[in-house]
């Protein structure tokens, strides 16, 4: 039970969906399940390192271990244009340290042209069985 906390929903409207659908929206709060494990907070007492890359590493490490993880090292790349605007995709992460994430793409692609105008973006890995999930932000750069 959540307390204190004042829950607020939000909706994104898709800038190329028809507005003049008569489909009406489609409700699936119920299929929200309980994360597994007896405590659902987690502590700091948890923490492999408090070096963020040792972390990530150390669950990258467990995630790529994990039969039920395909792909461990998918991740969901979010970039803006340069009005500010953001767009998401998925894409493999080729290297990691302390000096960065490294992914392949071509720069003529969507996310190409938006990092050549806005060098900035987001990166998010979530693993499902683990219900892990790792943010990182920061400023792009050509390698
Ligand atoms: C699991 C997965 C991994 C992907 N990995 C890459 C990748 O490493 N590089 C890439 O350019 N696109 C990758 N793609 C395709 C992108 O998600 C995307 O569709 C494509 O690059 C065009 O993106 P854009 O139009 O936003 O630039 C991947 C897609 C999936 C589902």
């Amino acid at each position: 039970m959540l307390t204190g906390i004042a829950l607020r929903l939000f909706t994104v409207l898709p800038k190329h969906f028809s507005t003049s659908s008569a489909m009406a929206l489609v409700d699936v709060g119920g299929m929200r399940r309980d994360y597994p494990g007896e405590r659902a907070a987690f502590d700091v007492s948890d923490l492999a390192s408090r070096d963020p890359t040792r972390q990530f590493e150390a669950w990258f490490d467990s995630a790529k271990q994990d039969p039920k993880v395909e792909e461990a090292n998918a991740m969901c790349l979010s970039t803006a244009s340069a009005g500010g605007a953001p767009s998401s995709r998925m894409v493999l992460m080729k290297e990691f340290g302390p000096a960065g994430f490294v992914f392949f793409t071509n720069y003529g692609s969507r996310k190409g042209r938006e990092l050549e105008q806005n060098p900035r973006a987001a990166l998010l890995f979530y693993w499902e069985s683990s219900k892990r999930q790792v943010r990182i932000e920061g400023k792009v750069e050509k390698v």
